[in-house]
């Protein structure tokens, strides 16, 4: 037998009914924000995701799925959904909308090569947004406080947004120096990863996963020392604002997100759900307002998050919502002889195109193996068609609830059933 690759599943049956929820609410959600949706290919140029997430991170070091097409390209498996959201914003030349800020949300599957855990896969799902064009701290709080409410939308609660600022290009280059020579005497002390990061990409020591509770972190110095004026007036608003939309935050200092591209504001979503671990961190995001220009395109601000459906799945099926957002069956229309499959064959259908959820048999099922159906399928109004009633234009309906029997008009049975739905 062939079986799926390492860190995939199947999304079927409860699962699949969370996957679509998932999508479907942050879908609506993102219209009444006024984002636009967009698509980009799964695979992308190897260079975009090795320029703009960086050669340093472990995304595009360890994690991305390169490979040579039949007509010799570099490609990669896009490893998150920003860098491809920038390079469509620069070749479809969106800069020169007048209609600006470009507000985008997307989703679909990412790929990346990690060791497969808990809430850990190697194809995962995202759902995004990215607001290109405005470097306005009311647009950062704008977009927190989308991944924020929808979480509470979809009724998970508790969670914390963990908020940081890497400031600017010269507040961050002061802050590094400093970092730098802290940790130097105490290298020998940190995991070998961390030994790397120190040459390359220092800052990431902070959000070390096995270091993150040594002592040598936990007092290094702090970025909100070497934030310039601009910088920290910048954030300070940024949180002025989230405290006007009822968002629950937290200033943690070691948030600086693995990805090469931020700036300033930096931040992450965390529940709370026992057994879950790090797959708590439920979303994450931040500004990227050199991204645009550094891939060619005309100096332009950004800024995003991406949330992780499977994550949010997890989320959802340990809080037991599937009752609360699965829709149940509407109607079992049973029928046992080719005139009453006839009608409601008919039947279901008009129902179906009048939002109607209903099934019929297409077993050729007697009627006492339909009855244990519709208990399988928890109907929620039963239609029992049989030729008698049919010949004298009636249908007989059971509000399987109340238990209670209706003969009912052919010509009304549309109607009778919205209106009892
Ligand atoms: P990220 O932190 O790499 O950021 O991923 C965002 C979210 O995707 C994570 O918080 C997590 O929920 C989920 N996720 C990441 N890796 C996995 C995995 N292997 N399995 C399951 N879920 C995972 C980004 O991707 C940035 N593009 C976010 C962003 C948008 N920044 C600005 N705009």
């Amino acid at each position: 037998m062939i079986t799926k690759p390492k860190g995939t599943y199947d999304i079927y049956g409860v699962q699949a009914k969370y996957y679509n929820y998932i999508n479907n609410v942050f879908a609506t959600v993102c219209e009444y924000y006024n984002y636009e949706f967009m698509r980009t290919p799964i695979f992308e140029d190897s260079a975009l995701f090795h320029r703009s997430v960086g050669e340093t991170s472990d995304i595009v070091s360890k994690e991305t799925y390169d490979f040579k097409d039949r007509g010799n390209r570099d490609l990669t498996l896009r490893p998150e959904g920003t860098a491809g959201v920038a390079r469509a914003f620069i070749e479809n030349k969106m800069y020169g909308d007048v209609a600006q800020p470009k507000k985008f949300y997307y989703m679909g599957t990412m790929y990346r090569y990690e060791r497969p855990q808990a809430g850990r896969f190697r194809e995962l799902s995202q759902i995004g947004v990215e607001v290109l064009g405005s470097d306005s701290p009311i647009i950062d709080a704008e977009v927190i406080s989308l991944a924020y409410r929808l979480l509470e939308e979809m009724g998970i609660l508790n969670v914390t947004v963990k908020i940081n600022t890497l400031g600017d290009h010269e507040s961050r280059e002061n802050y590094r120096e400093a970092l730098v020579k802290y940790l130097e005497p105490h290298l020998g002390k940190l995991c070998s990863d961390c030994q790397k990061r120190f040459a390359t990409n220092p800052l990431r020591i902070l959000d070390c996963k096995e270091d993150k509770d040594s002592d040598i972190l936990k007092k290094a110095p702090s970025i909100m020392t070497y934030l310039n004026e601009e910088s920290k007036k910048r954030f300070d608003q940024v949180l002025k604002y989230l405290s006007l939309l009822d968002v629950d935050y937290e200033v943690d200092t070691h948030i600086v997100r693995g990805l090469d591209y931020y700036n300033h504001t930096v931040f992450e979503l965390v529940a709370d759900i026992d057994g879950l671990g790090s797959a708590n961190t439920l979303g994450a995001g931040g500004r990227y307002n050199n991204l645009v220009g550094f891939l060619g395109g005309p100096d332009t601000p950004g800024i995003g998050f991406a949330s992780g459906v499977d994550r949010l799945m997890l989320v959802l099926q340990a809080l037991n919502k599937d009752q609360e957002i699965a829709r149940g069956l509407d109607v079992y229309v049973m029928a046992v002889n080719e005139e009453e499959r006839l009608t409601a064959l008919r039947l279901v259908q008009d129902l179906r195109w009048s939002e109607v959820k209903c099934e019929m048999d297409t077993l050729d099922k007697g009627l006492k193996a339909q009855f244990k159906q519709v208990d399988r399928l928890k109907a929620r109004i039963l239609i029992i068609l049989n030729s008698e009633d049919l010949q004298k234009g009636l249908i007989t309906v059971k509000d399987n609830l109340t238990k209670e029997e209706t003969k009912v008009d052919e010509a009304e049975i549309l109607d009778y059933i919205i209106s009892n739905l």
